[in-house]
């Protein structure tokens, strides 16, 4: 089996963030959940985002993913426009074929992992690749092996998700995402919904992506003991903005702001 990368290596030259939010602002009605939001995450970086509920944390990976309009300012990802595009000198709208092509740059995985069901674990992983980016069936199925194998799932390729534990099935979702060559992955609180003994499995597959595989990382999480050990830099959400940030030994060490002091001091309590 020859052994693939696991993202298309960039476009975008390495002084190029993976992602950059510019000015973003995302609002519903007259509430503003993200105000005004500057964020610059460099390729191979792996950000945690932290906050409270409601503080816009998972807001920022649906604009990344498309799946919300934004109100102001613009996101580029590896370089270009997310859902604009350059035409006669301005940013228009972007084109579906844009935005196709800009989501495939993307992979997520969610907290429900929304597997397939009525389709096996090696079935999940090649659907992408087959009926999205065109391979062959062969090839679809030596790269989902290779990645079912890398998340520790070889063994339960031919079974349906219901036969899966939750932490098998959300490392059959990681799997899934990076068949599809993503260049940036979200990660939202893809523990929470977990048992505490499977937790583990879930987050050494993502330890493994951030130490053997320069994948660009944003991700969500209500664990901090796991975004202090992973992280290159963590961000403190309050309010639609970044209250703070900084690398995990200064945040979680010596958090300068007092919101971000209470918040850490509050999660504390609560484990
Ligand atoms: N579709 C929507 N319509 C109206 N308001 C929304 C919608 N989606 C999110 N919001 C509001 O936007 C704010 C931010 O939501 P978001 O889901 O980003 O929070 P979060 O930081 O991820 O919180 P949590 O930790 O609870 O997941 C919240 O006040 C939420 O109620
Ligand atoms: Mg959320």
């Amino acid at each position: 089996m020859t052994n693939e990368p696991l993202q298309e290596t960039g476009a975008a030259d390495a002084a190029t963030p993976m992602v950059s939010f510019r000015k973003v602002t995302k609002s519903y009605g007259r509430l503003v959940v993200l105000d005004s939001l500057d964020l610059d995450v460099a390729e191979g970086e792996m950000v945690s985002i932290i906050g409270p509920s409601g503080s816009g944390k998972t807001t920022v990976l649906r604009m990344l993913m498309t799946l919300e309009t934004i109100n102001g300012g613009v996101i580029y990802v590896d370089g270009q426009p997310l859902t604009h595009m350059p035409k006669g000198g301005q940013l228009v709208p972007a084109s579906d074929r844009h935005l196709r092509q800009m989501r495939s740059k993307i992979g997520m995985c969610f907290q429900h992992f929304n597997l397939f069901p009525h389709m096996t674990a090696l079935e999940n992983c090649m659907e992408g690749p087959v009926h999205v980016l065109g391979l062959s069936k062969a090839e679809a199925r030596e790269r989902s092996e290779q990645l079912l194998e890398m998340v520790g799932m070889a063994d339960k390729r031919n079974q349906h998700p219901s036969r899966l534990s939750g932490g098998q099935q959300q490392r059959v979702a990681i799997a899934r995402a990076l068949a599809m060559r993503p260049k940036v992955m979200l990660f939202d609180e893809v523990t929470s919904a977990l048992d505490p003994e499977v937790i583990g499995e879930v987050t050494n597959v993502i330890r493994k992506l951030v130490s053997e595989h320069h994948l660009t990382m944003l991700m969500v999480t209500h664990q901090m003991g796991f975004a202090k050990d992973i992280s290159d830099r963590v961000c403190f959400f309050y309010g639609g903005r970044i209250e703070e940030q900084g690398t995990p030994e200064q945040i979680f060490g010596n958090p300068r702001r007092e919101r971000t002091r209470q918040f850490l001091s509050a999660v504390k309590e609560a484990v």
